[in-house]
């Protein structure tokens, strides 16, 4: 099974936690998008959903394939959010925003009721942190930010580079106007001590540590999709 095949199966295997009637908060990046794929024949088969997406990019798509989308505005209560993930610990404790989409996605899933991760089996870690966690910043103070970021992953032990995220021509921006800053700090054995620290620092505006948020992870490999509780 290739890599593609794995995200298609943890697809399938969160659709049939998707009800009739539910208000549905949408994730973004490669997985997410196998889902939405499944979801829109769904749709289209007379399926009722309504649904919220938590980027520009799965807007976009999810309009294209005729899937029926409100804003968190119109929908501030939501059922069951389901999205991908760069990590999922045992705790399903996830690091998430290799997409960009953090923030949206944190508002999203804080909004729903649960929240179901789809991931393949690389995505599966004892203890976060070999993926660079994406933090998102307010492009005023950047230098100040990066400094503060430094000195706070310092106290709990943590070094590393810390990477302005670049898109083709420039700095990338998110759907927000922020910007995204990747931490290199490797092994990361207090994820909610150090949410909790970069919660503290004003020019943070989100970070993809995404701490107890997660019910459920359908984790795909070779042998098919198997599900992890906390
Ligand atoms: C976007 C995300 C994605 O869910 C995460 O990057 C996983 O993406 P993919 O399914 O393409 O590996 O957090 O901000």
């Amino acid at each position: 099974m290739d890599a593609r095949q794995m995200k298609i199966k943890a697809a399938e295997a969160a659709l049939a936690h998707v009800e009739d009637g539910m208000r549905l908060g949408i994730g973004t990046g490669s997985t997410a998008e196998e889902f939405i794929r499944l979801l829109a024949e769904k749709v289209a088969d007379g399926f009722c959903i309504e649904g919220v997406p938590t980027s520009e990019r799965t807007a976009r798509l999810c309009l294209d394939l005729g899937i029926p989308l409100r804003s968190l505005d119109e929908l501030p209560e939501l059922d069951l959010t389901i999205d991908g993930a760069d990590e999922v610990d045992p705790d399903l404790n996830l690091i998430k925003g290799g997409g960009g989409a953090l923030l949206r996605e944190k508002i999203v899933a804080s909004s729903s009721a649960r929240m179901i991760v789809i991931a393949d089996e690389s995505k599966v870690v004892d203890t976060l942190g070999a993926f660079k966690l994406p933090i998102e910043i307010n492009p005023f103070g950047q230098k100040a930010t990066l400094i503060a970021i430094e000195k706070t992953a310092a106290r709990l032990g943590l070094s590393g580079a810390l990477t302005l995220r670049s898109s083709g021509d420039g700095l990338f921006e998110t759907d927000g106007g922020h910007l995204i800053v990747d931490a290199s700090f490797g092994r990361i054995p207090d994820a909610d001590a150090l949410a909790r620290e970069l919660n503290g620092l004003p020019g943070v505006v989100e970070h993809g540590l995404f701490i107890g948020m997660a019910s459920l992870a359908i984790i795909a490999g070779e042998a098919g999709a198997r599900v992890m509780t906390s």
